[in-house]
């Protein structure tokens, strides 16, 4: 622990000093991953992955994990009902299988990008809570079960709990009760018995109420005898903001509970426009985040939420920020691409 610390704060000192200790600068993200025991991922654009060959290109030589960005939400895969749409999924699954890539799912049960038909037939009374769970169970299991054996690890639930550490009021919530998330695994489980699931959500780097209460809920769910296997932290960071400090400590402490923990959507956005100085504030949230999972054995996966300016949520969904990928636009490696290179081999494990 304290000598990853020295050796962050060497890189950070001397930027610009390739920092690999054993032996050579890793080529690409890979190759850093494979040096240093875990999997680097990245979300994926469908559309990009079809229509742009160096976005295909760079996705499958950087990154040995990767999650649909969006193919494999609810609305994505069953926009009608009883009318499953599974093209784009297969397409990341497909791609990922050729290139040696491990695959998340993301995510079975969550209140964003519901279809319309499910959030409309609730909102007039026409699908009813037995029902709805119901749809839900079969929802899960056809999901789950489409990729049985494909799928390293799911998001079950997404973004279970508010930043005040209340559980969302979401449609789930509301009709089933609290009990959907236990079901939710159970039915995941049933499905495909060698997935790894995970709970996901945003903010868990820092909000003390919000990891407190998802901290009591796992604790719940083991003590319930329910398969979950994960935490997953969204980790989606602005340089405005300071750095999440305690991240790492944070990370043990649902280690400490039995889980593995990723970081499943890493980004790092800024207030535009980008500047020099800005640039290297991102290159060292990205190099801690990495440096924070390292030093957590149970941390077994970092993935980015899309790996290209070209190709990010952050512009249409924060208002003047953006920039927040470790490639520019024509995917060239920005200072944070080279900083996580330049951290080299800094696990033992
Ligand atoms: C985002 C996608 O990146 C966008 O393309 C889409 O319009 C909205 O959803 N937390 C999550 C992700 O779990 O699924 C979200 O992805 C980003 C926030």
């Amino acid at each position: 622990m304290r000598a990853l610390a020295l050796a962050l704060v060497l890189l950070l000192a001397l930027p610009g000093t390739a920092y690999a200790q054993g032996g050579h600068d890793p080529r690409d993200l890979r190759d850093l991953a494979r040096k240093n025991g875990i999997r680097i991922g990245s979300a994926v654009d469908v559309a990009a992955l079809r229509a742009e060959p160096d976005y295909r290109a760079a996705l499958n030589r950087e990154f040995d994990h990767v999650t649909a960005e969006n193919a494999m939400k609810w609305e994505s895969v069953e926009p009608e009902r009883g009318v499953h749409t599974w093209d784009d999924a297969d397409a990341v699954v497909r791609n990922a299988r050729r290139h040696g890539q491990k695959v998340r799912g993301h995510t079975l049960v969550w209140h964003n990008q519901l279809p319309a038909w499910l959030t409309a037939g609730v909102e007039d009374g026409s699908i009813g809570a037995a029902e709805l769970r119901e749809i839900l169970r079969e929802h899960v299991t056809a999901q789950v079960r489409r990729y049985r054996g494909q799928i390293r690890a799911w998001d079950v639930v997404n973004e279970a709990f508010e930043d005040d550490g209340t559980m969302r009021q979401s449609i789930w919530l509301k009709h089933l009760g609290p009990g959907y998330i236990a079901d939710a695994f159970r039915w995941a489980h049933r499905a495909d018995p060698h997935a790894r699931l995970y709970l996901n959500d945003y903010n868990l780097e820092w909000s003390v109420p919000k990891i407190e209460a998802t901290l009591a809920l796992v604790k719940e769910l083991k003590a319930q005898r329910v398969p979950i296997h994960g935490m997953g932290f969204q980790g989606h960071l602005g340089i405005q903001y300071g750095y999440p400090g305690d991240w790492a400590n944070v990370m043990g402490r649902f280690a400490e509970l039995g889980l593995e923990i990723a970081i499943t959507e890493l980004d790092v956005r800024m207030e535009l426009p980008v500047t020099a100085e800005k640039l290297a504030t991102q290159a060292e949230y990205y190099t801690r985040a990495l440096t924070d999972c390292l030093s957590v054995r149970a941390c077994e996966e970092v993935t980015v939420w899309g790996f290209t300016d070209r190709h990010s949520w952050v512009p249409e969904w924060f208002d003047g920020e953006g920039a927040p990928c470790l490639m520019d636009e024509s995917l060239a490696g920005k200072p944070a691409y080279d900083a996580l290179l330049a951290l080299g081999k800094v696990s033992g494990r």
